[in-house]
């Protein structure tokens, strides 16, 4: 299957890198407005495969994306130390209106698979200006921040993050919403089982892990400039669902008709991911705060996508 990556700066050649180590299909397209840049990202990680499995990659043009599964669209200008996903906003619409149209006319059966941020209201944009249904325009979303909560609570409970199931819904971003009132850890609430094995997870301890994810890409960010590999592995697991049909459930963004009284609003909640795109949305239980922040999260996204013009 043919993936292509259009944007092949650190966060689309980390994606293509993740796939080539995974295996995630059999070709990557790596397409760039600096084509130089695509060529020495395509050859650089096409001397990895012969450690890793057999993906052919190499650097083309929107033409080369024809029978794409997936593309996926890493292009923009990513934050500054400080700087906010949502403020880059007006700068990565304008490169998303040349972008999609190049890879639309190229591979208009395609799934496009958003990583520019603020993404979830490049989502928005990209399903407006692709003109595809709201299931085959997926942003990567909170699938970080839902990986960097299992992660810290794998870390605090002693257990592995892939035992734990929890989720982050809402915006990628400062109004994200940890969900801990379904949270488990194998299929025990993840308080209950904090409890059983003395690592108690009070209401300290969960605030701590929220902040954390919430505050991780600004950390990261401060230390080396920008984040690549989370990301970039987050795709890749996206594209593997999409391309082997998996149904797998991830928390992924997508334009939401309605979300507590908030309509056309694209944000993240576990969704089946499969070879026609999204398949379905699974709505949680969540509790009085919780419902109270996704509606937050939804009006705080809302407050910028429906102010594009699309
Ligand atoms: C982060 C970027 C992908 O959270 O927004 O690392």
């Amino acid at each position: 299957m043919k993936i292509g990556i259009v944007g092949t700066g650190m966060v689309g050649s980390s994606a293509g890198y993740a796939m080539a180590l995974m295996g995630v299909g059999t070709e990557i397209v790596l397409v760039d407005a600096n084509p130089a840049l695509a060529r020495a990202q395509a050859q650089d990680i096409a001397h990895g495969t012969p450690f890793a499995k057999t993906v052919a990659i190499r650097a083309g043009g929107y033409d080369d994306l024809k029978g794409a599964a997936v593309v996926v669209i890493a292009a923009g200008v990513s934050q500054k130390p400080g700087e906010s996903r949502l403020a880059l906003l007006e700068r990565n619409v304008a490169v998303f209106r040349s972008v999609i149209g190049g890879v639309m006319a190229a591979a208009p059966e395609t799934i496009l698979l958003i990583a520019t941020n603020p993404v979830d209201v490049m989502t928005f944009a990209a399903q407006r200006i692709s003109g595809l249904p709201a299931e085959r325009v997926i942003g990567s979303g909170t699938i970080l921040d839902t990986a960097r909560m299992r992660s810290l609570l794998g870390d605090h409970l002693g257990i592995a993050p892939t035992s734990i199931h929890a989720y982050v819904l809402g915006e990628h971003g400062d109004s994200e919403v940890p969900v801990w009132s379904s949270a488990m850890a194998g299929s025990v609430p993840i308080v209950s089982f904090a409890e059983q094995i003395g690592r108690p997870l009070d209401q300290a301890a969960r605030q701590s892990i929220a902040d954390q994810v919430r505050g991780a890409a600004y950390t990261i960010i401060e230390g080396k400039g920008a984040t690549w590999y989370g990301i970039g592995a987050g795709l890749a697991r996206i594209v593997r669902a999409i391309i082997g049909d998996e149904r797998a459930v991830l928390s992924v963004s997508q334009v939401n008709p309605d979300i507590e009284g908030i309509s056309d609003v694209p944000l993240s909640l576990p969704r089946i991911v499969g070879a026609e795109g999204v398949i379905a949305n699974l709505m949680p239980d969540l509790d009085a705060g919780e419902r109270a922040a996704l509606k937050q999260s939804a009006e705080v996204i809302s407050g910028f996508s429906s102010k594009l013009g699309f």
